[in-house]
């Protein structure tokens, strides 16, 4: 039985991080876990960054965006060195556990520090949504309504002014965020890696609903950052079109403010089964959604599964965008 153990975030922050790290320290506390709050995820392991979490120092977070832990990428814990060296750190202080919010590099490292001794639970914080065992991680919900809701707005001057607007949206290695967000906002394309695209089909079907019968005249065209083309994706379309166009990389506002209820309620259900793992010595763990509900995956297994793309839904997407 686990009596103290820490909890840290680290890699890209998302908003509802601070929600879980809420309910690990309150869940924790409730079981009589002492909680150690460690800073700027594996850095502030290794240079001992700490701080003591009880039920009044996570007050007032759930409604907050970022971290209240602070996040930070740690090069050093890439290896065998950095892993040896937190578990020792872990050892003096008598830590039996760390839960680990973030995504898949994260994840790796708490893959790591468990097989040195100290179990750990991975809780998926990414606005990506790009973790293989989950379908869904803290923070993708409010990334989107925040993608939303800026597109909203741009297309306000985007029918004004009959332009067409390549907008990039965010999404490393994945275009979930893309695509949902594409319906959303009734945009006329999505483009994204894990499906080809065709600029001129593109093209053609923006001068086709143009010159239709009350015509449209001005387009949303989503990109997910991923693809690497906005800027020339947009002067394409221009050329082809003759339809002026302009570029807006939503970028780190997509990554900031209040969580959603939805990123809030699953933060806090997955905090709380992080801590029933550990309280039973249970790690190399990582927490997910499955069929809608909260459950838990060996580590390793979990980052080796495929995650399937959102097939249907982009093929809906396009039938219903013109
Ligand atoms: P994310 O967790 O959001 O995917 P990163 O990929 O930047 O973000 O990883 C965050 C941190 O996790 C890294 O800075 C490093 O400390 C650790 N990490 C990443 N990849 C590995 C790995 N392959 N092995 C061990 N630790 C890793
Ligand atoms: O993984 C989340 C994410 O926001 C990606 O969508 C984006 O490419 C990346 O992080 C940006 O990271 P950084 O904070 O290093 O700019």
């Amino acid at each position: 039985m686990a009596k103290k153990i820490g909890i840290l975030t680290s890699g890209g922050d998302a908003p509802g991080m601070n929600a879980a790290v809420r309910a690990v320290t309150r869940s924790a506390l409730t079981k009589g876990i002492e909680v150690i709050g460690i800073q700027r995820g594996y850095v502030g392991l290794l240079n001992k960054e700490f701080v003591e979490m009880n039920a009044r120092t996570v007050s007032g977070i759930i409604q907050r965006g970022g971290t209240c832990l602070y996040t930070a990428r740690c090069p050093e814990f890439r290896n065998m060195e950095g892993v040896m060296k937190g578990k020792a750190v872990c050892d003096e202080l008598g830590l039996e556990g760390i839960v680990v919010i973030g995504g898949d590099g994260s994840f790796r490292g708490a893959g790591d520090l468990s097989n040195a001794g100290i179990p750990c639970i991975g809780l998926p914080g990414t606005i990506d949504n790009d973790i293989q065992c989950t379908e869904y991680t803290i923070g993708y919900d409010t990334a989107m309504n925040t993608a939303m809701e800026m597109i909203d707005k741009l297309r306000d001057t985007t029918q004004s002014h009959d332009r067409c607007s390549v907008v990039e949206v965010m999404g490393r290695k994945a275009g979930y965020i893309a695509v949902n967000v594409g319906i959303a906002v009734g945009a006329e394309a999505v483009i994204t890696l894990e499906r080809e695209y065709d600029l001129d089909a593109i093209a053609a079907k923006m001068v086709k609903v143009k010159n239709s019968k009350n015509g449209k005249h001005h387009f949303i065209i989503v990109v997910a950052e991923g693809v690497g083309q906005t800027e020339n994706i947009a002067k394409s379309l221009q050329e082809m079109t003759g339809i002026e166009s302009r570029v807006t990389i939503l970028g780190h506002v997509q990554r900031g403010g209040s969580p959603t209820l939805r990123d809030r309620v699953l933060a806090t259900e997955m905090g709380y089964h992080a801590v029933e793992l550990l309280e039973q010595g249970i790690g190399n763990r990582i927490v997910g959604l499955k069929d809608g509900k909260v459950y838990d995956i060996d580590l390793q297994e979990g980052l080796a599964m495929k995650k399937p793309f959102l097939d249907h839904r982009y093929d809906v997407f396009y039938d219903t965008a013109y």
